[in-house]
């Protein structure tokens, strides 16, 4: 992508943690939304492996999953010659730019993210500094490219909202530095439930592994977690109170095949929920087959994906330390 169309369209940006899974609701609440805004937008992704330190890794598989997270984004249909693609640690622009809004972020609104509430009663005994500055350096990822519009699943609204108020904190002291970003969550799929417990996001976290779908399940691995999952008592397809399991389910399959709630309800009127999750199952394995095969191809050819992810952070560098020098230089920094 040249520097100037940048200038013209409206940017896009967003990441996703290298976490090993890559869930059905990562894929249908954030990067099926990813691939179909590369027409319209300039759009720039990342693999938000500064992230992902803020639970305990093992170096040797933590590794594999970056670059299995880079290729199975590829495999979804990011492409880097529209979109530059790159590593989150590889652009040290974002480490730097989230150390100095962490001096503009508030302990108190830190303090008030839900995903830091959950995750530090989840890792208990590792309630780390970064775990809960997490969202400044998500603030930096964005912030650093000026970007209009961030696509994610409705779970990270609040630290979009948190960006904003960095953003306009900044503004405010030092005149117009940053754009303020929009969060663009679409309608269906923004929160795919887990097919255990539907009142909960499915979560890669979960230890129940019939709790989610993972875009690299197997066929048979994908249709027995659909037929495991949990429903309710009164055996009719459609969307209704207390029916979480089926709401999700209805939500899932009008995703994948773009049919409408009602729609769905016709088609499977008379019809038992066994037949209608196994329909789920099936539209489910046929969208993330070509991803599968593709995805082999990728992790197969680690030549390519350097390639690319050395093109991506050389791009990304250059966008993101106009921004950085900018705000530096704002603040008073001997820049230059
Ligand atoms: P992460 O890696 O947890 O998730 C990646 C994307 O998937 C969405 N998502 C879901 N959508 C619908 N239903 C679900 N059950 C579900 N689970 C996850 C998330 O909303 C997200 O869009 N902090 C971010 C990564 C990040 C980022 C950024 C995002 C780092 N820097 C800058 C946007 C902009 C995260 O942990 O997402």
């Amino acid at each position: 992508m040249s520097e100037t169309t940048t200038e013209k369209k409206k940017v896009i940006f967003s990441a996703i943690q290298p976490s090993g899974t890559i869930t059905l609701g990562n894929y249908l609440g954030a990067l099926r939304n990813w691939v179909s805004l590369q027409d319209e937008y300039n759009c720039i992704y990342a693999v938000a492996d500064l992230h992902a330190i803020t639970v305990r890794q093992e170096p040797k598989a933590f590794r594999q999953n970056i670059l299995e997270a880079y290729a199975l984004l590829l495999a979804c249909g990011i492409d880097p010659e529209k979109s530059p693609f790159f590593i989150q640690s590889h652009v040290h622009t974002h480490a730097e730019l989230a150390w100095i809004l962490n001096c503009y972020t508030q302990f108190g609104e830190l303090s008030r993210m839900t995903q830091f509430k959950d995750k530090s009663a989840k890792h208990a005994d590792n309630v780390n500094a970064g775990l809960f500055t997490y969202p400044s350096l998500m603030a930096a990822d964005i912030l650093l490219y000026q970007a209009d519009m961030v696509p994610v699943g409705v779970d990270q609204k609040q630290h979009l909202e948190l960006t904003r108020n960095i953003a306009e904190r900044f503004n405010g002291i030092y005149g117009s530095t940053f754009k303020i970003p929009e969060p663009y969550i679409a309608e269906v799929g923004s929160k795919v439930m887990s097919l255990q417990e539907p009142t909960k996001k499915m979560s890669k976290s979960d230890e129940n592994v019939n709790a989610w779908v993972a875009v690299l399940d197997k066929p048979d691995v994908i249709m027995k977690k659909f037929k495991r999952a949990v429903t309710d008592s009164e055996a009719v397809v459609r969307v209704g109170e207390g029916k979480d399991g089926i709401n999700n389910l209805i939500g899932i399959m009008s995703t994948v095949t773009g049919k409408t709630a009602d729609e769905i309800a016709v088609e499977f009127e008379g019809k038992g929920y066994g037949d209608f999750k196994v329909a789920v199952a099936e539209a489910v394995i046929e969208v993330l087959r070509p991803i599968q095969e593709r995805f082999s191809d990728y992790i197969a050819n680690k030549d390519y994906l350097v390639e690319q992810y050395h093109k991506g952070a050389e791009f990304a560098l250059r966008l993101s330390q106009r921004t950085l020098t900018k705000a530096m230089k704002k603040i008073g920094y001997l820049v230059g």
